[in-house]
């Protein structure tokens, strides 16, 4: 085990992109910020100075921070924010990880801009199960916005509208020649004919699942959320926020340049999401810079199909704790809605449809962030801070009509509140997640502090256990799934890991809008299974 000691700095930057100027929040000047390279095992120390006047906090998405949940990150789950001038240290272990991973702001909308990925490799003399690739590279996609994104969130949740879509789409900060102002800022690799490539692509958006695409290459999935799949060939894969995909590319074609593009998956009705998309370039040593790429071709934005494909080709390469057997069944409904407006401004109206406010919730739900952080209050058995009584099932009655997506169920309102779902320790839990929003137009891509779980099954409609077709056989092992868009997927994994964790949609808007619950999971009975005394350092509220 080796030790990795890190050392960052949260600071505002000024850059220019899509013809304006403004200051960005970033790690160390860098976006997308700095890479944690790492090795299976490894112990990882990582101090984060705020020198932003912005409240921070930085989570390790996929990590799953086996007794270490005073180092996941959250806001106000886990911690208080870091506050301008503070630091904190984040201390954990990579135990049994691997592949690739990203670590992101975990407040408010900052981690449209502060995000990086992380890189861990297999332990030394362990090859890949795949052939080894020439060379490595990293392609983090996103989402750019003129605006200040701390000031937008505060202005979407004013008005009780939507999420306006965001300026450019981008390859590792890149947008691309389709935007204006440009030409110029592109992404490139450089690779040789007939060399094979590994590409490490995440999805940082934070509104928006993107297709993805090599103009006249194929990529070999063999890797998801940092867990090795079996060897699956595509020629454009769908990735959700919050997912990291490995693929292989062979440089087998004639020497030329060729466009990587990314555009916008976005089920059904608001397809004047799908204007542009983000290009990169894959350059073959010797082929003319000055010329136009080779053109990408991607699924039209509402290709549910293309997505259905890609779930069904991602298969582990070894379940092995995959539980058989389970004790804990939960049913949750997850969904935006619209609620009735309430504003301070008499004769005013919310932006949403109909002069009504957007929420989201679960299990009609609508989670209220608590005032200082849900493990601090668990561990100091703090009182009024949230209730354990988060719903067995959904409050609300709900129905599809015919179970068509985008269909209209009959009741999805919410209530406020901080409910937390206690877990016993050890407990084998299946998590049926269905969606019920009445003005869904994309999957949820629901994600786990924590833990990865096994993607047992998934369907359109309604959940029906008598029907409902299960794979205990190669399921894959993620961190985040996107719940099909007026569908449904049931997940399983062991509550293993005692503390506070957050489940929520890693669309930043339906977060806000409150798409999002904690599980409390007990300690064990032997001290080892017991979550440890929070850290000096821990930023207080
Ligand atoms: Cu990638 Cu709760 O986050």
């Amino acid at each position: 085990m080796t030790v990795c000691i890190i050392l960052v700095k949260v600071q505002t930057k000024r850059i220019t992109k899509l013809c304006k100027t403004k200051d960005i929040v970033t790690i160390n000047g860098m976006y997308p910020g700095p890479v944690v390279y790492a090795q299976e095992d490894d112990r990882v120390i990582i101090t984060v100075t705020n020198e932003t006047p912005y409240n921070t906090t930085i989570h390790w998405h996929g990590v799953r921070q086996m007794l270490t949940c005073w180092s996941d990150g959250p806001a106000y789950l886990t911690q208080c924010p870091i506050q301008a001038g503070q630091s904190f240290t984040h201390e954990f272990t990579l135990v049994q990880q691997k592949g690739t991973l990203f670590w992101h702001a975990h407040i408010s909308w900052l981690r449209g801009t502060v995000h990086g990925a992380i890189v861990i490799y297999p332990k030394t003399g362990v090859p890949y199960p795949f052939p080894n690739p020439y060379e490595e590279h990293i392609l983090i996609l996103g989402e750019y916005w003129n605006n200040n994104l701390v000031k937008l969130e505060k202005k979407i949740l004013a008005s009780g509208g939507g999420a306006p879509p965001s300026d450019a789409y981008t390859i590792n900060g890149y947008p691309g020649p389709l935007y204006n102002c440009s030409e110029k800022d592109v992404y490139k690799i450089d690779v040789i004919p007939g060399k094979t490539y590994l590409l490490r692509i995440i999805n940082a958006a934070l509104n928006i699942e993107l297709f993805f695409s090599i103009a006249n290459h194929k990529l070999t999935i063999v890797e998801a959320d940092g867990e090795y799949t079996k060897p699956f060939t595509v020629e454009q894969l769908m990735i959700t926020p919050g997912q990291t995909i490995n693929v292989l590319v062979e440089a087998d074609q004639p020497i030329a340049k060729y466009d990587m593009a990314a555009g916008p998956y976005m089920s059904a009705r608001f397809v004047q999401f799908g204007k542009n998309s983000a290009i990169a370039h894959f350059h073959y040593s010797g082929a003319s810079l000055a010329s136009l790429g080779l053109p990408a071709r991607l699924p039209v934005s509402n290709d549910n199909l293309a997505v259905k494909k890609g779930m069904d080709g991602l298969r582990s390469l070894n379940a092995t704790n995959l539980p058989l057997e389970i004790d804990t069944n939960l049913f949750v409904t997850i969904g935006v809605n619209v609620e009735t407006c309430h504003t301070l401004t008499p004769n005013k109206s919310c932006q949403g449809p109909n002069g009504g406010k957007f929420a989201a919730s679960m299990n009609n739900i609508t989670f209220v962030m608590p005032k200082i952080s849900l493990l601090q209050a668990y561990y100091d058995r703090l009182r009024g801070l949230y209730t354990d009584d988060f719903p067995q099932v959904p409050l609300k009655a709900y129905d599809f009509v015919n179970g068509a997506p985008n269909s209209i169920p009959n009741n999805t309102q919410s209530l406020n509140g901080t409910r937390v779902r206690v877990l016993e320790y050890g407990a084998r839990v299946q998590l049926v997640l269905q969606d019920t929003g009445i003005v869904s137009t994309e999957n949820h891509p629901m994600h786990l502090h924590g833990y990865s779980f096994y993607v047992v099954g998934y369907g359109t409609g309604n959940y029906d256990p008598r029907t409902a077709k299960l794979n205990l056989v190669d399921p894959p092992y993620m961190n985040t799934i996107g719940v099909p868009v007026g569908g449904w997927a049931a997940i399983r994994f062991v509550a293993d890991n005692p503390g506070v964790w957050f489940m929520h949609c890693h669309l930043e808007i339906h977060t806000s809008w409150g798409l999002a619950v904690a599980f409390i999971v007990k300690n064990g009975k032997d001290p080892l299974e017991a979550l440890p005394h929070p850290p000096a350092d821990l930023p207080m509220c």
